[in-house]
């Protein structure tokens, strides 16, 4: 049984203490597979450091977090664009737009979501969404850019079925996490309406942990228990949902 984190924060500095355990200890589980969303240049290192470390096992996105869209964005979406024509990436992303934490810089955030869309067209890869308080906003700018060469993932989703159904519409998956497995977390309720084929798994490591350990850091090793939930919702078993999602995101991805 191989499994696929689509969403890992590796790199950040949640993991600078025992980032190999933690890699060792998910590959153990059956984890394999680590795709690696950008935020911005200043993690840029980090991330070629990993991918060498672990060539087999990490593979790397591009993009501008819209969290991270501040008076510099420009420059910032011109060291995107620039290292997508030195080397391959797997995805743009996280790309979107939050209006939980800060709405300064919306207009900013609309705009660099489309440039990268386009830099993700242009090279023929998937786009990873970011989208926090901002369904409305994000399907606005993805019904513009619909139709042939867009694709990806709507990570984190949080929304309700007739949202999942619209995503879905755009040619995106659904990244379910930790969320599922929340009380609170309300897609369990309706995910089995969803056919597995539209799904990828991911934690967001080192954010929102599943229960058992809400709260606390996530690892990519906690993949099982998305999974597990995923099991219970679906009523299938484990290994085909880890084959089903695997294969989506190998699809997806182009690895
Ligand atoms: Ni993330």
């Amino acid at each position: 049984m191989i499994l696929t984190d689509t969403h890992t924060h590796l790199y950040s500095e949640a993991f600078d203490e025992d980032r190999d355990e933690v890699i060792k200890k998910a590959i153990e589980l059956g984890v394999e597979r680590f795709f690696i969303p950008a935020i911005d240049s200043t993690y840029t290192k980090a991330m070629f450091e990993l991918e060498k470390a672990y060539p087999e096992n990490i593979f790397l996105m591009i993009g501008l977090h819209p969290t991270h869209v501040k008076e510099n964005y420009k420059d910032e979406l011109q060291h995107v664009e620039k290292l997508l024509n030195d080397r391959r990436f797997y995805a743009l992303g996280e790309i979107g737009i939050d209006l939980y934490w800060d709405k300064t810089f919306f207009k900013e955030q609309q705009e660099a979501f489309r440039f990268q869309i386009r830099l993700a067209k242009k090279h023929k890869l998937p786009i990873v969404i970011h989208c926090r308080e901002s369904f409305d906003e994000i399907f606005e700018i993805l019904e513009i850019e619909k139709g042939e060469g867009l694709f990806g993932i709507f990570h984190c989703f949080t929304g309700s079925l007739e949202q999942a159904r619209k995503a879905i519409s755009y040619n995106l998956k659904l990244g379910i996490g930790g969320v599922a497995t929340f009380k609170n977390g309300k897609i369990d309720t309706f995910l089995n309406e969803i056919e597995l084929e539209h799904i990828v798994l991911e934690t967001d490591s080192p954010y929102l942990s599943p229960v058992p350990y809400r709260g606390k850091r996530n690892e990519s090793a906690y993949l099982v228990k998305v999974l597990e939930k995923l099991s219970e919702i679906y009523g299938l078993e484990e290994k085909e949902i880890a084959d089903i999602t695997t294969k989506n995101s190998k699809d997806l991805f182009g690895i």
